[in-house]
């Protein structure tokens, strides 16, 4: 497939070591104000440069309250049209790095990085012609806008057309770089914007997307034929959940549809949790060998403990993000035994088929378990 878009609860801040060259300094070069809730990181790119795919993220590492506490960040610079390495970062409620980003870091701060991961991102062909239709809520707009940028520019015969959900018309991230995309671009680029709150002179979308809604912005959207036409999503759960559902009452094949979540889902964990008893297999602690690096280790996984939280407490570099398996940068492929996930919506069902395990939310639940990583 061309297209390899794959895809809470309190998060441990786990105590690791960063070194060796997944990871990097990167200066601060420049902060944007996007919103009153929402700013750009530009890190300046080092020499030799990064390398990174439209849709990959960051993993950004900043010592906050005296640990170290990794997020994930996807990237909204596109490798083809910036010069610089760039996410956007919007406050969550309470959230830890959300906030402390926007009132803490300055031009000229040096952050620890880790390398750009993800496989929420496709390979562009010059010769390709296709439509892209995207949906995106809020901060999912980042790697939908690197992903645009690209498309436009590598791929002279595609389109996008982009249906994008904001809460007001204040909170609407790049809404003028988008627009100026879409004049550069005529006919290429169809950005269609839905509010949740609508100003009375609105002349776009608004409340939240259902079928009857769907079903008028399909109306607006060119239609190339299911062949040329892939849907990415990015976004809220809610939002997420409603377009999964629209589509699918459109016939859509599952595998014209690509994800990238930003948060666990609580609705169909809570449903899950409630339906599935604990095993006998899960009570036991179980030896898990990790060959990661040209390095092979042996940890012994706790029923209550990840196999990554056990591995890096006893000091193990394992690669990590966002510990909620969401993200795909702890993945690893299980050679023997058996591994219970607790949240498998991060790995596509292919994926599963072919024995990858995520670290942050896997049990042993045999004593044979052999993951290899990277
Ligand atoms: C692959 C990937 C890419 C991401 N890219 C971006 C990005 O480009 N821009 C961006 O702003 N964020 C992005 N995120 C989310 C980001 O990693 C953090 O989860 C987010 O910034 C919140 O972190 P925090 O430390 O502020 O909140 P925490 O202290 O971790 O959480 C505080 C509370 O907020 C809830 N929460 C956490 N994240 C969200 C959320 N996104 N929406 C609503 N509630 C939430 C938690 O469940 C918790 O209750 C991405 C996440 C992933 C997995
Ligand atoms: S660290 Fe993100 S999926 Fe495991």
């Amino acid at each position: 497939m061309a297209f390899s878009f794959f895809k809470k609860s309190a998060k441990k801040e786990a105590p690791a070591t960063t070194s060796g060259s997944r990871y990097h300094d990167l200066p601060v070069k420049e902060i944007i104000r996007e919103t009153k809730d929402a700013i750009s990181i530009v890190f300046q790119q080092p020499e030799p440069k990064i390398t990174y795919k439209s849709g990959q993220f960051l993993t950004l590492i900043v010592p906050i309250e005296g640990k170290e506490v990794r997020r994930a960040y996807s990237l909204c610079s596109s490798p083809f049209t910036d010069e610089d390495l760039a996410v956007t970062v919007k406050r969550v409620d309470n959230g830890l790095m959300s906030n402390w980003l926007p009132d803490n870091l300055k031009t000229g701060d040096v952050l620890k990085i880790m390398e750009p991961m993800g496989q929420f991102t496709t390979e562009f062909d010059k010769a390709r012609k296709r439509h892209l239709i995207l949906f995106a809520g809020g901060s999912g707009i980042t790697p939908i806008l690197s992903i645009i940028k690209s498309l436009l520019t590598q791929e002279p015969e595609s389109m996008v057309s982009l249906i994008y959900c904001n809460r007001d018309i204040d909170s609407i991230i790049f809404k003028d770089e988008l627009a100026t995309w879409e004049t550069n671009h005529q006919g290429r680029l169809h950005v269609i914007h839905v509010l949740d709150n609508a100003p009375m002179n609105w002349q776009g979308y608004s409340g939240l997307l259902n079928p009857d809604m769907l079903k008028k912005l399909f109306e607006r959207i060119p239609d190339w034929g299911i062949d040329n036409t892939t849907y990415l999503m990015c976004g809220p759960e809610g939002m997420m959940k409603n377009v999964d559902t629209l589509l699918a009452q459109h016939n859509i094949p599952k595998e014209k549809i690509f994800k990238e979540s930003f948060v666990q889902g609580t609705i169909d964990k809570e449903k899950k949790q409630e339906a599935t008893p604990v095993e006998a297999d899960e009570k036991k602690a179980r030896e898990v060998t990790i060959r990661y690096d040209g390095n092979e280790y042996k940890v012994m996984v706790e029923p209550d403990r990840t196999i990554l939280e056990t591995a890096l407490d006893q000091g193990i570099d394992l690669p990590f993000s966002c510990q909620s398996g969401l993200c795909t940068a702890c993945r690893g492929k299980a050679l023997s035994g058996k591994v219970k996930l607790d949240e498998e919506e991060g790995l596509s069902q292919s994926e599963r088929d072919e024995g990858y395990v995520l670290t942050c939310v896997g049990h042993p639940l045999t004593d044979d378990v052999v993951i290899e990583i990277g």
